[in-house]
């Protein structure tokens, strides 16, 4: 492997995606806006996410059959949470030609899925349908991919001994920044991590945002390590607070 040409912390907290003006003065115009086209795609990412959470008692009511959540609903409901956490909307303002091509792919990924789901979500009689947030992020990642991944990559990773879906397993460079970095009790909690390194032969922008279990994570993700949750994995012994998983983002140059 390479050495990478830059390695650097960045010390933005994840949720300042709207602030990357306040960047260390130090930081490269063109990693600037890597940074910044990242910290959006995790953005919208999360937005999603958050949908899919803030409907989970109405897609999981056995006695609904249409929730009227489609796809134009819920992507119109992500872009607002997204428009409420950075001060934008995802597709207008001071944006590059590459975001938009890449948050529209994202949007574009995110309305595949809840298509996909739509029988799934209306069905009657059945309590727990399986769409958490966490499987809606892998799928949406997975379509972005199909769309833009000689591009840009998003996926959801976590420290090896967590990880439910293999699918989801750190790459090397995952495992080292979450082993090296993220469970370094001198990191600062929600501290971004970014590299310039190589991918597959290729130059990149790497970015990884650590994220942490709250209270809400607990009842699949906590105690008793080893119970079954309501998904059918065991429980990982989890607290808040604890380092749960990572947004892992890859920009080709
Ligand atoms: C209803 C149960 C449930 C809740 C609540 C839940 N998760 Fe998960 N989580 C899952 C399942 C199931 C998977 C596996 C998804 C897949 O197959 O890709 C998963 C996967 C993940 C992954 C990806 C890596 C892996 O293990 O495959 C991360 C990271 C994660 N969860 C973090 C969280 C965090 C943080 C919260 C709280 C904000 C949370 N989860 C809440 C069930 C849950």
């Amino acid at each position: 492997m390479s050495a990478p040409s830059i390695l650097r912390r960045t010390g933005i907290a994840a949720a300042l995606v709207g602030c990357v003006l306040a960047l260390p003065y130090a930081i490269a115009e063109e990693d600037a806006e890597d940074l910044a086209t990242g910290a959006r795609l995790a953005e919208l990412l999360r937005s999603g996410r958050n949908i899919v959470s803030n409907y989970q008692a109405l897609i999981n009511d056995p006695a609904l059959g249409d929730k009227h959540l489609d796809s134009d609903r819920f992507a119109k409901e992500a872009i607002a949470v997204y428009s409420k956490q950075t001060g934008h909307d995802p597709l207008s303002g001071e944006l590059t030609a590459r975001d938009r091509r890449l948050l529209g792919a994202q949007i574009e990924a995110m309305r595949e899925v809840v298509d996909e789901q739509q029988d799934n979500i209306n069905r009657e009689g059945i309590a727990f349908k399986g769409f958490v947030p966490a499987i809606f992020a892998r799928l949406m990642n997975e379509k972005f991919a199909a769309r833009v991944g000689n591009e840009a990559r998003v996926r959801v990773t976590a420290p090896e001994q967590l990880v439910r879906n293999r699918k989801s397993l750190p790459d090397d460079w995952e495992s080292r920044i979450i082993e090296s970095v993220f469970s370094d009790p001198n990191t600062k909690k929600g501290e971004v991590y970014t590299e310039v390194t190589e991918l597959d032969g290729r130059p990149v922008f790497r970015m990884l945002l650590p994220e942490y279990y709250t209270e809400s994570c607990l009842s699949c993700h906590g105690e008793p390590k080893g119970e079954i949750d309501v998904t059918g994995y065991p429980k990982e012994g989890g607290k808040a607070g604890d380092l749960g998983g990572a947004i892992s983002i890859v920009l080709f140059k």
